[in-house]
Parts: structure tokens; C-alpha cells; sequence
């Protein structure tokens, strides 16, 4: 059992984060959560929840937003709470995922800044060489983003663009949202659930990987 960092930035895909909070509960992980505060406004208006301006009232909304099974194994901070343990290499942790990220989180990472939690706990994963995973959101790419992708390549960190496949023959919503977060969660050694596995063009989806919720 690890605990994880999951940093919520201001870019499309706010289900990607909810998903894979819930996907490493399940997993049997403690997740610390923040949101930035382009986060929190755009988690208002993709999620309906209204964490305050700075995310400061996320750990208000936890239960209502996940459930209180799954809110039992997640602490959440403000984007402005640098003092949290995530801030620090000595809290160890399975490593910290930043989803989905902003071009501007991207950008700050890459040079360092750590003007928030999210940008310092993406900081602490590269100076201590723990995983960081980033996912980017946005279309088209600039050479700047691409830059910035490439030099955060290059000192570890995994980028994981949302681009969900539709090979897997998606049929809602929630299964583009769970290819992109189970291929983070394979990446991050974790089991899950999320999806069905690849067999080869004439085979049918393995049902290895159903997601047992839709069983019940
Ligand atoms: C509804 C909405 C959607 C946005 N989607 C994206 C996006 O997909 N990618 C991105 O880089 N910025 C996006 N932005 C802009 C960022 O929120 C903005 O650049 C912000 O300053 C990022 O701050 P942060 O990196 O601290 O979260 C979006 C903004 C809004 C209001």
C-alpha cells in the first residue's frame, strides 16, 4: 500500500481525476489530493462541485464528490497548502500524478517553479526521482508545450497525453475516461479493473479486465 499525490490542475478532464482517485482507493492506496485554482473553477463547471476559489473547501465536498467509502482513504489540500506533507521529499510516496494538466502546470513544473502544491509535490517527485506521471490536456500543441514535454521526458517523468483509443470499441463516456486512467495505472504497476485488455484483432476483449462495478 502506497499513498499517492494526485494534483488537479486548470484543463479539461476533471473525470480523468475522479476516476483515478477512485481507482486507487479501490486499489487499497491513500491518495492526497489539491487542486489548483484554475482547477477549482473548472472543477465546478465540469463536476458541479464547488471546492472555493482555491480548492480550500475540498475537504468539505470529498464525501459528497466520492463517496464516503472511497473519501475515507483520500486527505485534500488547498493549492496554496505548501505545507502540506506532499511539499516535503521526506513524506514518501508512491509517487505524484498531476491530472489532468494544464499547459501552465506544464510550464511551471518544467522550470521549477513550485508556485502551489501541485506544482511542488510534481517538484519533490523529480528531485527525490519518484514517479510523476502528467497527463496533458490540449489540442493543438505549441513548440513551447512540446518543449516543455520533452525536457520533463527527459528528467523522468511520464507523459501520458488524454487521448483515449477507440480500438477497445468505447460505448460511453466512462469508457474513454477508463483507457486513459487504466494505461496510468498499468504504467504505475497498480491492478485495476478498468477496461478490457487487448487480445489481438480476431479475438474478442479479454473480460479480465470488466470493471466489477458494472458487474454488480
Ligand atoms: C473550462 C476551462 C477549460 C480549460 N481547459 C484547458 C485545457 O484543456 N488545457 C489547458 O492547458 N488549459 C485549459 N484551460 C486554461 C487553464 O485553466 C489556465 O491556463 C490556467 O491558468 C491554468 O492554471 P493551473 O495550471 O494553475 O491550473 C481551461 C480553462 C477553462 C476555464
Amino acid at each position: 500500500m502506497s499513498r499517492y499525490f494526485v494534483g488537479i490542475t486548470g484543463a479539461s478532464g476533471h473525470r480523468y481525476a475522479e476516476r483515478m482517485i477512485v481507482a486507487l482507493v479501490r486499489a487499497g492506496h491513500d491518495v492526497d489530493v489539491a487542486l489548483t485554482g484554475a482547477g477549482a473553477k473548472v472543477f465546478l463547471h465540469e463536476l458541479g462541485v464547488d471546492a472555493g476559489a482555491g480548492g480550500e473547501r475540498l475537504p468539505n465536498v470529498l464525501e459528497g464528490w466520492l463517496g464516503s467509502e472511497v473519501a475515507q482513504g483520500v486527505r485534500a489540500f488547498a493549492s496554496d497548502e505548501v505545507g502540506a506533507p506532499a511539499a516535503s521529499g521526506t513524506a514518501l510516496t508512491g509517487g505524484a500524478i498531476i491530472v489532468p494538466c494544464s499547459m501552465g502546470t506544464m510550464a511551471r513544473v518544467a522550470a521549477g517553479f513550485s508556485s502551489n502544491l501541485v506544482e511542488r509535490a510534481a517538484d519533490v517527485a523529480i528531485k527525490e526521482g519518484r514517479r510523476l506521471l502528467l497527463l496533458p490536456r490540449e489540442t493543438p500543441l505549441s513548440e513551447i508545450h512540446l518543449e516543455n514535454m520533452l525536457k520533463l521526458a527527459r528528467l523522468g517523468a511520464v507523459l501520458m497525453p488524454c487521448a483515449p483509443g477507440f480500438y477497445h470499441h468505447p460505448e460511453s463516456i466512462d469508457d474513454l475516461v477508463d483507457h486513459v486512467v487504466g494505461k496510468a495505472l498499468d504504467r504505475l504497476g497498480i491492478e485495476h479493473g478498468l477496461g478490457a485488455r487487448w487480445r489481438g484483432l480476431r479475438q474478442p476483449p479479454s473480460d479480465e479486465g470488466i470493471d466489477p462495478r458494472r458487474e454488480a
